[in-house]
């Protein structure tokens, strides 16, 4: 079976950034939850395709180092698209990328939405400007979002527990998905809903069923 294409966008500036340990976190995630599943996963850095995103912007069309890191995201099987908060919303880098897709291109693709900030208050960036972007593009983004701000790193004074309970779940929406676009699953009957969390990765897997996979 052809392997899974993961492909993960950063937006974080900071080295080392704490966006890119979110991303790299959630790509373990997601691998753990294929359960054995050949996987390929591809971090993209924005940082190293600033200048080149900048040209884009200017050309209209991607260009240079940007152009095969947009088609990387466009043929993915799966994106996990993260970015540290800016000023109450994502960062111009991170748009200026998602700007060069092409509209149609990620339709039904399986979208797990990430954030940094640094502080706790701007958790709602997920679903009031990362979830309408990729719900524009057409993209199944998964329910559960994950955003950590400076103290969810700190032992000493976050809850770096509910993060990686968090991290778990969305990865494991993320899965159910891509599991609903495998052929291998695809003929399965789903289980009955009882409350449980294969209960919700089945409805989730149905949901992706019902809009024709990828
Ligand atoms: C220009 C700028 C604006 C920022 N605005 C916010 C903000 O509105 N809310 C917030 O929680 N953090 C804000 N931050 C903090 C960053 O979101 C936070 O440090 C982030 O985790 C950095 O990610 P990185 O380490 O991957 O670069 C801002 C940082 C910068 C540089």
């Amino acid at each position: 079976m052809k392997p899974l294409t993961v492909v993960a966008v950063n937006a974080g500036l900071s080295e080392p950034s704490s966006t890119r340990l979110l991303v790299d976190r959630l790509a373990e995630a997601t691998v753990a939850a294929l359960d054995g599943r050949e996987v390929q996963v591809q971090v993209i850095d924005l940082r190293d395709l600033a200048v080149d995103l900048g040209a884009s912007m200017a050309a209209g069309f991607a260009t240079g180092a940007a152009a095969p890191a947009v088609r990387s995201v466009q043929n993915a099987d799966a994106l996990i698209a993260a970015t540290p908060v800016f000023n109450g919303s994502y960062s111009g880098l991170f748009k200026a990328f998602f700007d060069l897709v092409d509209v149609d291109a990620m339709t039904a693709t399986p979208v797990l939405i990430a954030a940094t900030g640094g502080s706790p208050r701007h958790s709602m960036v997920l679903d009031h400007a990362l979830r309408p972007l990729f719900s524009y593009l057409r993209t199944v983004v998964v329910p559960t979002g994950v955003y950590a701000a400076s103290e969810d790193w700190a032992a000493s004074s976050g809850d770096t527990t509910a993060l990686a309970e968090r991290i778990d779940r969305a990865a494991g929406q993320l899965a159910a998905l891509l599991g609903a676009t495998a052929p291998s699953s695809a003929e399965q009957s789903p289980p009955e809903h009882d409350g449980t969390a294969s209960a919700e990765a089945a409805g989730i897997a149905n949901f992706a069923r019902l809009l024709g996979g990828s």
